[in-house]
C-alpha cells in the first residue's frame, strides 16, 4: 500500500462526549479509511505513489486531489483534537489569536459562524500566511489552505459525516463543542511550524 492511514492519536471512545466511540468509528475507520483505499488506487504505479502526501495535495487535481486532501485533512483533523483538549490557547497563539482577531472569543464565534454557514460540505480552518498572520478560512469539500499557499492551523470537519450519528441535524451544537476538545498546543506547534 503506498499512502497508509495513520493510527488516531487516541482511543476511539476518547473523545466523548463531544464524539461518541460509534462516531469516531465511522469516520476514522470507514470514511477516513476510504480515502485512502481510493487514493491508492488512483496513484498505483504512478509518479504521485514516491511523492509525500502534502505534496500530492499541493499538485493534483480531480479524483487524486479530493481524496488525498481528505486523507491529509483527517490526519490534521485528529490531531486538532484530545482528551485533554480545550480551554485556552497560551502565550504566543493566544497574543496572535487577540492580535488577528481582537479576543479569544471574538475569534472562536466568527470560527464558529464561518463552520456553521458553510453551505455543503467542508472544512472551517484557521490559517497563516507567511508572515504568521492569521485567517479564518471556510473551504468547500475537500479544499484546504495548503492549496491557497497557507499554513493549515486549525481545522474542524463539517461533513455530516462527522457529527450524523451524535447531532443528526445539529451541525451548530456539534460546532459549539468543538471547544471543549481542540489541542491549542497541536495549534501552536503548527503556528510556530513545529508539527
Ligand atoms: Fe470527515
Amino acid at each position: 500500500m503506498t499512502f497508509k492511514q495513520p493510527d488516531l492519536p487516541y482511543d476511539l471512545k476518547a473523545l466523548a462526549p463531544f464524539v461518541s466511540e460509534e462516531q469516531m468509528d465511522y469516520h476514522y475507520n470507514k470514511h477516513h479509511a476510504a480515502y485512502f483505499k481510493k487514493l491508492n488506487g488512483l496513484v498505483e504505479g504512478k509518479p504521485e505513489g514516491d511523492k509525500d502526501l502534502d505534496i500530492v495535495v499541493k499538485e493534483s487535481t480531480g479524483g487524486v486531489f479530493n481524496n488525498a486532501a481528505q486523507a491529509w485533512n483527517h490526519t490534521f483533523f485528529w490531531s486538532c483534537m484530545s482528551p485533554n483538549g480545550g480551554g485556552k490557547p497560551s502565550g504566543e497563539m493566544l497574543s496572535a489569536i487577540e492580535r488577528d482577531f481582537g479576543s479569544l472569543e471574538t475569534f472562536m464565534k466568527k470560527f464558529s459562524d464561518s463552520a456553521a454557514t458553510l453551505f455543503g460540505s467542508g472544512w472551517a480552518w484557521l490559517a497563516s500566511d507567511a508572515q504568521g498572520k492569521l485567517e479564518i478560512m471556510p473551504l468547500s469539500n475537500a479544499d484546504t489552505p495548503l492549496k491557497h499557499g497557507k499554513t493549515p492551523i486549525l481545522t474542524l470537519d463539517v461533513w455530516e459525516h462527522a457529527y450524523y450519528i451524535d447531532y443528526r441535524n445539529e451541525r451548530p451544537r456539534f460546532i459549539e463543542q468543538f471547544r471543549d476538545v481542540i489541542n491549542w498546543d497541536f495549534v501552536l506547534k503548527c503556528y510556530k511550524g513545529q508539527s
